[in-house]
This record gives structure tokens, C-alpha cells and sequence, in this order.
């Protein structure tokens, strides 16, 4: 007891943390295997200009690329592994995991594979309906030496916005307890003999694989009883149908008249072979006698179910007697049984992080890998290199959703406010129409007024051209002092122009005037009107 807790004070801490600061790959190699056509490269996430990261730049494409780390992390004393991951254009399809490679000699960046031992696998993995953040550990039995992946059963969904993202997993060694954290909040959490499939301590039982099924085990739980018999009256013959007694020829059934006849009206064809088409013989035609009768020809009498039918008889089923159940062998103690305390000694250290992936989308940007003994120093590079861009994100998504917000805003006030004048003139076009004075004219009013209280912002039109009437008339009286012949001269010709359109062409002409008035008058008086004038024009159209 006291050796290990003195081996665990002696035991020093190592934290790895690579990123991409310097602008470079800093290390991390491609693989030189061709399988990977798609090359990393290390650039700025859109909106975070300070930042440099790891960056898929093309789709579908296999990407492998790692990094030793300068010393190997032994998990023995926890485990904690995370990483930056923004999907700049989200991720429909691929893995955005990172393998931390299984620390060995003999392997270099460069001779990266797709089966290249790892210890931890951990990250994103999105297509289809598969969406996980895979933490899968590669253990070691102690007892075979065989190694098998434990995945994590139901692991959490990828945060799929298009934010950075921060993800962390942490393996502890003092209570074998695991942890699942985004962002560094706690997704999943549990023990690690209990959430990973198979289990990390195989089942101490298993069914005996030598036993077989005896020869003569019983399997049938139920069989006809033998016992049973058929009963005396139980007439296996009788039919199923019988004629129905009850029914009755129709009245007027034509017995005598066939239901077809030969058409007397065919001909035999020219080119008619006896020898070769046999006798030649007129087509049948259905029998006009027959058109308006219930029936021609032997009548026959329909048929009904048999009451006494019942089939061929059967003995009724019973429990089998004999029946032994399922037979299923034996369990017996599972030989590769072992019951490993400590399984954060049996997946091996990390010698290096690799990016190992398949995508079918661009823009993930990696960064901040932190390969870790501490909790603590993640939680720190958590605080240091990930919130700042959680901060500069937040207050962009922010500054997009509040300009959206004023947008909705400003287009509910401009429906209000056209509302608000529109119930305004109505109210005006009401007063005007029920004076007193027009009374006796209202069935003749009555058009213009359900025009006007359809369209109340036309009044303005109509009084600004009232108002203006004396004004134009005023000016054109000064002015047809010198100009009297070209303005007569206009008139006469604008005269003559609308006088050949059709009436309805005229009322639309004079509405339209009306429309464009009242919208020009409305654009001086009230900002955002001009749409509600636009609409109303293209309406009438
Ligand atoms: C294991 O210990 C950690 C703290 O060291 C604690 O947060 C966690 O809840 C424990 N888990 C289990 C399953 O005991």
C-alpha cells in the first residue's frame, strides 16, 4: 500500500500540448502511404484571424497526417485526452477522430496506416444515422495477451454546429471511472468495467463450447394429441358448397335460346384455306334474344356453404410430455477470465496523435491536442486557448442572430405601421362617405367607397390632386399667357390619345395616377411605406 502511494507521488506528470501557433505543421507528417490524397494544411478558421489550425481543405478524401510526441504518456496514472474541432461547413459524412497511437519504436509519422496500433481512438464520427463521439480503448488481456476494442456503448452525438468545439476524455486510474466532456461539460460519464462493449474484464462464465446436443432431446413443446378421436359424426366427405334449394329460375328465362349465336352477317375471307385453316366457321355474336331476358340457356342452380361441412379432422395440440425445454449448453468457467484492476496499464502509452480520417466534407480545422496525466492542465488549455474563440464566436453568432432579430423587427413595425395608417384613412373614407349631403347619392357612391375603403391610401392620391388642381391651373394660366398655343396643342392631342382607349383601360390609367400620387405623397411622409404602395400597385395589375 505504501509502495504504491509512494509510486504515485514519484510519478511525474507529462502534458503534451500541440498546436498550430507557428503557422506551420510544427511536426506532424503525412503519411506516406498513397491512400491518403488528401493533404492537411494549416490556415485561420473563418472569423478567428489570431488562430491557426490543423484544416482538412478538401472533400472526400482519405487524410492521415501525426506527430510524435517529444515523450510517450503512460496512462497509468489517468488518462486525458482532448482536442479544438470546428466544422466549418458541418459534417455530414466522415470521421473528425483522432488515433493516439500506441507508443513503439518502429514507428515513425511517415509510415502511418489505417491499422496502426492505437490506444485511445477518440473523437466525431457523423454519417447516415451514425453519430458518435467514439471513445474506444484497445486493452490488452492480462491474462491471454490478446487485444481487443472496447468502444464505448451509447457514446454521445458530435456538436454539429459550425462553432469550435472542445472535446476531452478523461481516463481515471484511482477509480477506473471514464468521462466524456464537450466543451467542458460532462456528456457521459461512468466506470469502465460497466460502459464498454465487450466488457473490459470478460464475463467470468460462458456457455460450454465442447457440449453438444444430446440425440434424443425433445425440442417439440407442443404435438397433436395422440389420445384424441375423431368423433362418430364427424363426416370428413361432406362437400363444402350445395346447391341452394331455395333459389328460383328467373321469370323469363329464355331456356331455349342459346347465349351466343353464329353472326350470320360474316363472311368466309377470299384467301380462306380449308385444307390448310380447317373449316371455315362464322364468329359468335351474343344473342340479341337474350338482350332484355334475365337469362338464356340451362339455368342453373347456384350454390350455398354446406352447414355440415367440417373438413378434414385433426387431433387438437397439447404440451409435449416429453419436452426438455431449449436445450442450451452449459456454462462453465471462461478459461480467458481475468479481472483486470487496472486496465489503464494494459492499453499501452501514447507515443504520438494521428489524424486518420475519411470525409465527405471540407473546413475541419483541429487544434489544441492535449495528451495529458491532469484534468486539471486540459481544464487550463480549455481556459486558455479554447474560450477565447467560444468568445469571439459567441459574440458573432450573437451579432447574427440580434441583426436578424432587428430585421424581423423592423419588417413586423413596417406591417404595423402601414396598418395603422390603413385603418387611419379608412376611418377618413368612412366620414367622407357618410356626410350627410352625399346620403342620397350612396348607391351611386357606392363603388368608389368599396374602392377607397379597399385601397384607403389612394385617398391621399385623390386629395393631393384636389388640392393641386387650383394650383396647376393657376400656374398653367400664367404660363399659357406665352405658351397658349403648344399647351392647347398638347391638350388636344392628350385628348385624343385617351378618348381611343377602351373605358377599363381609362378607369385603370386614372387609378393608377391616383396609386402613384398617393405613394409618392406617402414616401414623403413616412419612410417605410414605400413597399405597401408597391404592393397595392401590383395588385391592381
Ligand atoms: C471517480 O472519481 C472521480 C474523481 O476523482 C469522480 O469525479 C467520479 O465521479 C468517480 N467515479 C466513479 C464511478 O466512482
Amino acid at each position: 500500500m505504501r509502495a504504491v502511494l509512494l509510486l504515485g507521488l514519484l510519478a511525474t506528470a507529462s502534458a503534451v500540448h500541440l498546436d498550430f501557433s507557428s503557422g506551420t505543421l510544427d511536426g506532424w507528417t503525412h503519411s506516406d502511404d498513397g491512400k491518403y490524397s488528401g493533404k492537411f494544411v494549416v490556415a485561420s478558421p473563418e472569423g478567428l484571424d489570431a488562430v491557426k489550425a490543423l484544416k482538412v481543405p478538401e472533400k472526400a478524401k482519405h487524410y492521415g497526417i501525426s506527430k510524435a510526441l517529444p515523450e510517450a504518456v503512460d496512462p497509468a496514472s489517468d488518462l486525458v485526452l482532448q482536442y479544438d474541432l470546428k466544422l466549418t461547413n458541418g459534417l455530414s459524412c466522415g470521421g473528425a477522430y483522432i488515433k493516439f497511437v500506441t507508443a513503439d519504436d518502429a514507428f515513425t509519422p511517415s509510415g502511418l496506416k489505417d491499422d496502426t496500433p492505437y490506444t485511445v481512438m477518440f473523437g466525431p464520427d457523423k454519417c447516415g444515422s451514425t453519430n458518435k463521439v467514439h471513445l474506444i480503448l484497445r486493452h490488452k488481456s492480462p491474462k491471454t495477451g490478446e487485444i481487443e476494442e472496447k468502444h464505448l456503448k451509447m457514446p454521445p452525438m458530435v456538436e454539429s454546429d459550425k462553432k469550435t468545439h472542445v472535446y476531452t476524455a478523461i481516463l481515471r486510474a484511482s477509480n477506473n471511472s471514464y468521462a466524456v466532456l464537450i466543451d467542458g461539460v460532462e456528456k457521459k460519464a461512468g466506470s469502465m468495467f460497466e460502459d464498454f462493449e465487450p466488457s473490459i474484464n470478460p464475463p467470468e462464465t460462458i456457455p460450454d463450447p465442447d457440449e453438444k446436443k444430446p440425440e434424443d432431446w425433445v425440442d417439440e413443446a407442443r404435438i397433436a394429441d395422440p389420445d384424441a378421436k375423431k368423433p362418430e359424426d364427424w363426416d370428413e366427405d361432406a362437400p363444402r358448397t350445395i346447391p341452394d334449394e331455395d333459389a328460383q329460375k328467373p321469370e323469363g328465362w329464355l331456356d331455349n335460346e342459346p347465349a351466343e349465336i353464329d353472326d350470320t352477317t360474316a363472311v368466309k375471307p377470299e384467301d380462306w384455306d380449308e385444307d390448310e385453316d380447317g373449316e371455315w366457321e362464322p364468329p359468335k355474336i351474343a344473342n340479341p334474344a337474350c338482350k332484355d331476358a334475365p337469362g338464356c340457356g340451362e339455368w342453373k342452380r347456384p350454390t350455398k356453404p354446406n352447414p355440415a361441412y367440417k373438413g378434414k379432422w385433426s387431433a387438437p395440440m397439447i404440451d409435449n410430455p416429453a419436452y426438455k425445454g431449449v436445450w442450451k449448453p452449459q456454462d462453465i468457467p471462461n478459461p480467458d477470465y481475468v479481472k483486470d484492476p487496472a486496465p489503464l496499464t494494459n492499453i499501452g502509452k501514447v507515443g504520438a496523435a494521428a489524424i486518420e480520417i475519411w470525409t465527405m466534407d471540407d473546413g475541419y480545422f483541429f487544434d489544441n491536442v492535449v495528451v495529458s496525466n491532469s484534468e486539471a492542465e486540459a481544464a487550463e488549455v480549455r481556459e486558455k486557448s479554447w474560450a477565447p474563440k467560444k468568445v469571439i464566436e459567441d459574440a458573432k453568432e450573437a451579432e447574427e442572430k440580434a441583426k436578424a432579430a432587428a430585421k424581423a423587427e423592423a419588417e413586423k413595425k413596417k406591417v404595423e405601421t402601414t396598418q395603422a395608417v390603413d385603418d387611419k384613412l379608412k376611418q377618413v373614407v368612412s366620414t367622407i362617405f357618410d356626410l350627410p349631403f352625399l346620403k342620397p347619392l350612396e348607391a351611386q357612391l357606392k363603388p368608389a367607397r368599396a374602392f377607397f375603403e379597399q385601397r384607403p391610401v389612394c385617398l391621399l392620391g385623390m386629395l393631393t390632386a384636389l388640392l393641386l388642381l387650383p394650383v396647376a391651373w393657376l400656374l398653367t394660366s400664367r404660363i399659357g399667357s406665352k405658351t397658349q398655343d403648344e399647351v392647347g396643342e398638347a391638350k388636344k392631342q392628350d385628348a385624343t390619345g385617351e378618348d381611343d382607349k377602351p373605358e377599363e383601360e381609362e378607369d385603370r390609367d386614372y387609378y393608377d395616377n391616383l396609386l402613384w400620387t398617393g405613394e409618392e405623397i406617402e414616401e414623403e411622409e413616412e419612410e417605410e411605406q414605400p413597399k405597401a404602395g408597391t404592393r397595392r400597385r401590383t395588385r391592381r395589375d
